[in-house]
């Protein structure tokens, strides 16, 4: 059962996350002297990462970044200096403020001209990267409207727990053996092609840490939590499978849908 807890507004959401991040980042690191660290996309996450970077708040200076990897959830196909660039948000607003090696920060090329080329080089960085124990220590992830997470969107995979495989225009039947880590997906309504780790990757981290703001968020963020299992409609539902290692931080615009009142 995932771990639920409601802030009362962005803020508190934002600064009770990077307390959550840092003492998960502080943990993986004395625990296997490393942190693999995957970040999100999107908007939710941006005061998050303004906290970490922030030199007069008491996160940053409690993390060792130089034992720190980041990856990410998934990628817009765009050049990291484009305004949608995941990556390029990361950088800008959280990993050039901090002593982070280069070489450990290891991006999706969303420039590549065929997406499916990006999922497969950054199938084989995670492979060569390994395992260890678990393929992250902590996933960070938003919530989409329509429940997506990472770029895993409604209809994209038929069942809980399967992968999207290499599913795109090119291999429309998916779900190549054996199970992939990163799969290129075309979002119809996007009219886009993004890079997204498969459900299988998604889940196989220590932590998994939900963040879910805003009005616009409740009714996804209900049907992740409370309503009757359609994994392929709500694509957060598939994050059940792995039980406490779940946490979700909301605030109360976000949770104003639940019939569980606020902590
Ligand atoms: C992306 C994200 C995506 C995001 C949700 C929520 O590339 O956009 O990975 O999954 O987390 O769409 O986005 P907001 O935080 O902007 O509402």
């Amino acid at each position: 059962m995932a771990i639920v807890t409601v802030l009362t507004d962005p803020e508190a959401l934002a600064a009770a996350a990077a307390e959550r991040v840092t003492s998960l980042i502080a943990a993986a690191i004395a625990a296997r002297q490393r942190a693999r660290v995957c970040l999100s996309g999107g908007q939710t996450p941006l005061r998050l990462y303004e906290l970490l970077a922030d030199a007069s708040r008491p996160w940053r200076s409690r993390i060792d970044w130089t034992r720190v990897h980041v990856f990410w959830g998934d990628e817009r196909q765009v050049p990291p200096g484009e305004e949608e660039s995941n990556f390029g948000m990361a950088q800008r607003v959280l990993l050039a403020q901090v002593p982070i090696p280069a070489d450990q920060v290891h991006r999706m090329r969303g420039e590549l001209s065929d997406a499916a080329d990006a999922a497969r080089e950054y199938e084989v960085n995670l492979r060569a990267v390994g395992r260890d124990g678990a393929l992250f220590d902590l996933v960070l992830l938003g919530l989409g409207e329509d429940a997506h997470i990472a770029s895993i969107f409604p209809g994209g995979f038929p069942s809980r727990g399967a992968s999207l495989g290499g599913l795109s225009r090119a291999n429309p039947t998916g779900f190549a053996p054996p199970d992939p880590l990163v799969a290129a997906v075309y979002v119809e309504y996007l009219c886009s092609w993004r890079i997204t780790l498969t459900p299988s990757a998604v889940l196989d981290s220590r932590a998994i840490l939900v963040l879910a703001s805003g009005d616009r968020k409740a009714a996804a963020a209900r049907a992740a939590l409370d309503g009757p299992e359609d994994v392929s409609r709500w694509p957060a539902q598939l994050l059940r499978a792995a039980g406490d290692r779940v946490e979700w931080l909301m605030d109360a615009a976000a949770a104003r849908r639940r019939a569980v009142p606020p902590a």
